[in-house]
């Protein structure tokens, strides 16, 4: 059995608590589950912004903002988890020592933020590098990286492969504030770079396109590892 470990947006699974794909992942989720070691890390969605915006107008520290943010992520893991019923591992991890020892359960272990500074998207990278994922899958709303946000400008260049440093190329412009929508963060870019864990961004607005990926290797995204080589199918 081969150890994914998946960053699943807020903004893919829970855009708002009336407004989520839970229900569909489910099944994607447990049929990769059910030939793999898998770990998905959940983020914040629109509500975690909301938040963060609300507690920065009072004018409250970026530090506390995360904090709110973190919160968020881990509501989210707990739906995920309620939801995945006998499929997942009861408690949302809240380090990564913990969903170690949550996955000798043979369980899906479910996790959200853990400390200020960074976003569900490092914390995935760093779980990736402390089991030794095979790989690190970070689904988004996107159809992988660009060279802008095509939300933003339509002419931004695709990418089907690249290598951390020129990934590092593409983040490390960004501000790192709480909240911020960027493709990948940092931090996450970094560990990246150093695990040498083959990192696939792909597009999780359906949820069948992740279990797609990865039992059959088909999937329009984009792969970065030194090698440029698809790691999928596993
Ligand atoms: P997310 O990981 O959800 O950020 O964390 P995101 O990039 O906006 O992701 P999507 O939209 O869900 O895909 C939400 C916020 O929680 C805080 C940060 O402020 C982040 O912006 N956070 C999260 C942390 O401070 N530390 C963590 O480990 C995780």
């Amino acid at each position: 059995m081969k150890k994914i470990v998946i960053s699943l947006g807020g903004s893919i699974l829970i855009q708002s608590p009336e407004s989520n794909t839970i229900k569909a992942y489910v099944p994607a989720l447990r049929a990769i589950a059910r030939n793999h070691r898998l770990f998905v890390v959940v983020g914040g969605g629109d509500m975690a912004r909301r938040y963060i915006t609300v507690v920065r107008d009072i004018g409250i520290d970026e530090g506390t903002s995360d904090e709110i943010g973190i919160l968020l992520t881990r509501l989210n893991a707990t739906l995920l988890i309620a939801a995945l019923g006998d499929d997942a591992y009861p408690k949302v991890a809240e380090t990564h020592s913990e969903a170690k020892k949550f996955a000798e359960t043979g369980k899906i272990v479910v996790m959200g933020g853990i400390t200020p500074g960074q976003t569900t998207d490092a914390v995935a990278a760093v779980l990736a590098e402390r089991v030794g994922a095979s790989v690190f899958i970070n689904v988004t709303s996107v159809d992988g990286i660009y060279s802008e946000d095509p939300k933003k400008n339509k002419n931004a260049k695709h990418f089907t492969a690249m290598t951390p440093k020129e990934l590092l190329g593409i983040v490390g412009g960004t501000a790192l504030v709480a909240g911020s929508n960027n493709v990948l963060d940092i931090v996450a870019a970094r560990v990246v770079e150093r695990s040498h864990i083959p990192l696939v961004v792909l597009d999780g607005r359906d949820s069948k396109n992740i279990s797609r990926a990865i039992l059959t290797g088909v999937y329009h995204g984009t792969v970065v590892s030194e090698s440029m080589e698809n790691p999928l199918p596993l």
